[in-house]
């Protein structure tokens, strides 16, 4: 089995996890899932660019854009679902990708998760420090936009990875106090916001198709989405194309729910919360988006949102100047759980690829007490400080969100393949109307992939490329699979 198909059994995955010192703690209900999905899904996506898509591409409609968005994470979460509840273990997507699409595709899917869980949280790291920085009036060199390094960023990154060193349910803990009160805080946008609705804002709710790139920005090529640049279309904004083309800007503030899967292991009942907590953590989210977008739009007109903070500004507009601070603590709280719950599932992806030898074992290692991944946690703090604290990351926002959608694909393929190599698992919950929400799943997907722009696509070429590199020069030849094949004997 040295060359080959590398396709890991279910049942070897399953085996796997209970190998002494390198198995997790089960602590988690489908409550602590929930919680989770909440928690990292809510951040700057739905405090920063609700406001600027409906000023640039879509006017109010880009209540529709969330619901598209929603829609298509929605195909992706049950095809999630059904593959979590069948291999409840850690490293989601990477993992499902092993037990179907062989070791290169779960390679290839670990690396490209890399580039959402750890670029991804330096990115929101980046955001929490520029929101603390006007929440508290901070000085400029020690958090905000021009703190080079960006300390506040890298304070909070090495004492989340404390927490979550310390316990799952530690972790879980706090994240629900700031769930409580970034859901808290949104709440108020929706209630209080909807006293200030008028309903001439709504007019045109899709205003007319326009030519000229989004926003009015000059364009090159490398800026333009990939699908114009290839079929050599106008750029235009507003109109349905201004809605799709903000669905795929929009499409990361739900980046986040298919976190959940990477806890599998810690999972009390896995087969049942799983679904419960990747499909729950989506409907809040998306109901939640929909409803902020509709209240934002209706408050002031939509050209009035493009600004760094469109909440707050929509409240200023409007007399209701105390709501910005709320708002600003409600980012913060916020932002600080995507953080936590990033590095969380970034350290768990690590965790199974390392138990397989594709990265060193060593970081694989348990902690005695604890029951957590420890080393690798420290290992991802470091990296994501030094990402967050020294790099200039704006550029590099949209390659959180090509990765995620790549790694939604192949979960969907992932599924159909299953359906077919292994009819025969139990499946405590089935994605409902496949093949067809599988294959939607792919097109929806890899249809937003494409309305990403030219230059993300070749750093994600680039990346890749890269991740093949170590593959062939180092994981091929200590993947403990090839090892020892598929029996299942542990050395
Ligand atoms: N969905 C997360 C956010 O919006 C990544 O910040």
């Amino acid at each position: 089995m040295a060359a080959g198909h590398r396709v890991k059994s279910v049942e070897q995955s399953i085996r796997e996890t209970d190998e002494p010192g390198h198995s997790l703690k089960k602590t988690l209900s489908a409550f602590d899932l929930t919680v989770f999905g909440v928690g990292v899904t809510i951040g700057t996506g739905i405090f920063v660019l609700t406001g600027q898509q409906a000023a640039v591409n879509a006017g109010p409609a880009v209540v529709l854009s969330f619901l598209l968005a929603g829609i298509t994470c929605a195909f992706a979460a049950l095809c999630y679902a059904e593959l979590a509840s069948t291999v409840p273990v850690a490293g989601s997507a990477y993992t499902f990708a092993y037990a179907t699409l062989g070791e290169v595709v779960a390679w290839i899917i670990g690396w490209d998760l890399l580039l959402e869980l750890m670029l991804g949280a330096a990115v929101v790291a980046r955001g929490w420090s520029a929101y603390l920085q006007s929440l508290l009036d901070l000085p400029s060199w020690l958090a905000g936009d021009h703190a080079r390094p960006d300390i506040a960023a890298i304070v909070v990154v090495l004492v989340l990875a404390a927490v979550l060193i310390r316990g799952s349910k530690t972790s879980s803990r706090l994240t629900g106090i700031l769930v409580a009160i970034k859901i808290g805080v949104v709440l108020l946008v929706i209630v209080v916001g909807l006293a200030y609705v008028r309903t001439a804002n709504y007019h045109p709710f899709i205003p007319a198709n326009q030519p000229g790139a989004a926003g009015g920005a000059p364009g090159s090529t490398l800026s333009e989405p990939i699908v114009q640049a290839f079929l050599g279309l106008e750029p235009t904004s507003f109109g349905w194309f201004g809605i799709v083309a903000a669905a795929s800007v929009v499409f990361f503030a739900y980046i986040g729910f298919d976190i959940v899967a990477t806890t599998a292991e810690e999972t009390i009942s896995p087969q049942r919360d799983l679904p419960r907590g990747i499909l729950g953590s989506l409907a809040i989210c998306t109901v939640l988006y929909m409803a902020v977008s509709a209240v934002i739009t209706g408050m002031v007109p939509y050209g009035q949102l493009n600004t760094a903070a469109p909440l707050a500004e929509a409240f200023n507009k409007v007399g209701v100047t105390w709501a910005s601070t709320v708002i600003s603590l409600g980012a913060v709280a916020g932002i600080t759980s995507v953080i936590l719950v990033l590095i969380l599932g970034q350290s768990r992806v690590l965790f199974a690829m390392s138990r397989d030898r594709l990265l060193p074992s060593g970081l694989a290692r348990v902690h005695p007490r604890f029951g957590t991944p420890w080393l690798n946690i420290a290992v991802i703090a470091v990296a994501v400080a030094a990402l967050a604290g020294f790099v200039p990351l704006d550029a590099l926002s949209k390659l959180v969100s090509i990765g995620t959608l790549f790694a939604f694909v192949v979960v969907c393929l992932g599924v159909l393949v299953l359906r077919r190599t292994r009819p025969d698992l139990p499946r405590a919950f089935r994605t409902p109307g496949v093949p067809v929400v599988p294959v939607l799943g792919v097109l929806a997907c890899g249809w937003l992939m494409l309305n990403l722009p030219v230059e993300t696509w070749l750093r994600f070429l680039v990346w890749m490329a890269i991740g093949l590199v170590i593959y062939l020069t180092y994981g091929r030849r200590h993947s403990r699979f090839a090892e020892r094949g598929s029996s299942g004997a542990v050395r």
